[in-house]
């Protein structure tokens, strides 16, 4: 029998790592499990195993010598350096973009709370600018969608979703137009809460079936509450009113499935459950954003469809900006730049030795560089950390601009 996957590479289970992008995983007697996976975290391979996976192809890496390797080293890290200092002239004006952005929803949602005309013009100004950065450099502002602060949760969620909609959108080429429009969605998704009395929106606890049924209203509230706003557009609209529909058509308020949900609906389910799970809240600490990943992917075919969860993986990477991390030397520290093309080795603020010590000056990695020379793997990022745990404001670390 040919191999059906000749331009892929054959790897046993116990090569698979985290981070790989699985093309075709096999079982012991041959028969196809999946057909692709981004291994997220340890458990998954584990998992795998129990579920007899025996083998499984992956892409090979693209080894192809550049004709001249000494200028081709240059222009790499030349490359680097301009996409750094990108990131960092966008990242003072992503600030204010960001501190706009959060003024217009909080004030948005504040007039739908006291049922005010929503000023839709602010929305729009915002979302502008909020296109506008992320085109200049995508990555400056969707690294602030990951500071998570302790304010009111409903509108900074409703900027973080806005954001990673909005970069998302921007990396699969739709027009600036649908990128605009898709950020005003965002923005918006969830203002239909605004009509859930606030002691249902602000419980710890779970949810009684009559509180759920009120909690389920509120995309459909949402699109109330904007019926009057003829500058939405229907795409806008899609985001609000899908964010909750699921894959196998479980979820609400129309119990659309993959069929009929719209891409945009897709993108906005995943963005929404990604800023939620890493979110702190009174009722459970935020999950990391590995183990978010992780449990989105568990939820793939099921809740989510798998090429909208790799496209946003891919997008945002399994060590996103501001995720903290322990290297398997013990090293610990706060992931600063992702590099979209090596999304495992990020550039990391170290800020305690392998003794878990405080450094009393944190020392910058770049494991892209550090892992060309590592035989013993110190360099590997082994996992992420809940940054509460250790009195890491991560804030404090992903503004400094070192070209200034
Ligand atoms: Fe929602």
């Amino acid at each position: 029998m040919s191999d059906p996957l000749q331009s892929h590479l054959k790897i046993s289970v116990d090569e698979i790592e985290v981070g790989m992008e699985l093309q075709d995983v096999f079982t012991t007697d041959g028969k196809l499990l999946l057909s692709s996976m981004i291994i997220t975290s340890q458990d998954q391979i584990e998992s795998l195993r129990r579920k007899g996976v025996t083998f499984a192809y992956i892409k090979p890496t693209d080894t192809a010598s550049p004709p001249e390797i000494s200028a081709s080293v240059n222009s790499e890290a030349d490359q680097t350096l301009q996409r750094e200092k990108a990131y960092y002239q966008e990242l003072s004006k992503a600030k204010e973009v960001h501190q706009a952005t959060l003024e217009a929803a909080r004030n948005t949602l504040h007039d739908a709370r006291f049922g005010k005309p929503v000023a839709i013009e602010a929305i729009t100004t915002a979302a502008e600018e909020m296109v506008s950065s992320i085109m200049r450099n995508p990555d400056a502002l969707v690294s602030l969608a990951q500071i998570k602060g302790y304010d009111e949760y409903t509108y900074v969620h409703s900027v973080n979703v806005g954001i990673l909609i909005t970069s998302l959108v921007h990396s699969m080429n739709y027009s600036e137009e649908q990128l605009l429009e898709a950020g005003i969605g965002g923005l918006l998704h969830d203002i239909g809460k605004m009509r859930v009395p606030e002691h249902i929106l602000n419980k710890p606890g779970k949810y009684t079936n009559e509180e759920f049924s009120i909690m389920k209203r509120h995309p459909e509230n949402g699109l109330a509450i904007l019926k009057n706003s003829n500058s939405i557009s229907d795409f806008s609209k899609l985001v609000l009113i899908e964010h909750h529909e699921r894959y196998n058509g479980k979820g609400y308020p129309k119990g659309l499935n993959e069929s009929n949900i719209h891409e945009i609906g897709l993108i906005a389910a995943v963005s929404d459950v990604y800023d939620a799970m890493t979110t702190d809240r009174i009722y459970r600490p935020a999950w990391t954003p590995q183990r978010t990943l992780a449990m989105i992917f568990q939820g793939c075919d099921i809740d989510y469809s798998r090429r909208i969860v790799e496209l946003f993986t891919k997008n945002l990477g399994i060590y996103p900006v501001g995720s903290f991390v322990r290297l398997a030397s013990g090293e610990m520290g706060v992931v600063i730049r992702v590099d979209k093309g090596s999304i495992l080795t990020p550039d990391v603020l170290i800020l305690f030795d392998g003794q878990q010590q405080r450094l009393d000056r944190p020392r910058e990695y770049k494991l892209s560089e550090l892992q060309k020379n590592d035989p013993d793997n110190r360099y590997r990022i082994e996992l992420s950390l809940n940054s509460n745990d250790y009195n890491i404001r991560i804030s404090d670390y992903i503004s400094a601009n070192p070209f200034n």
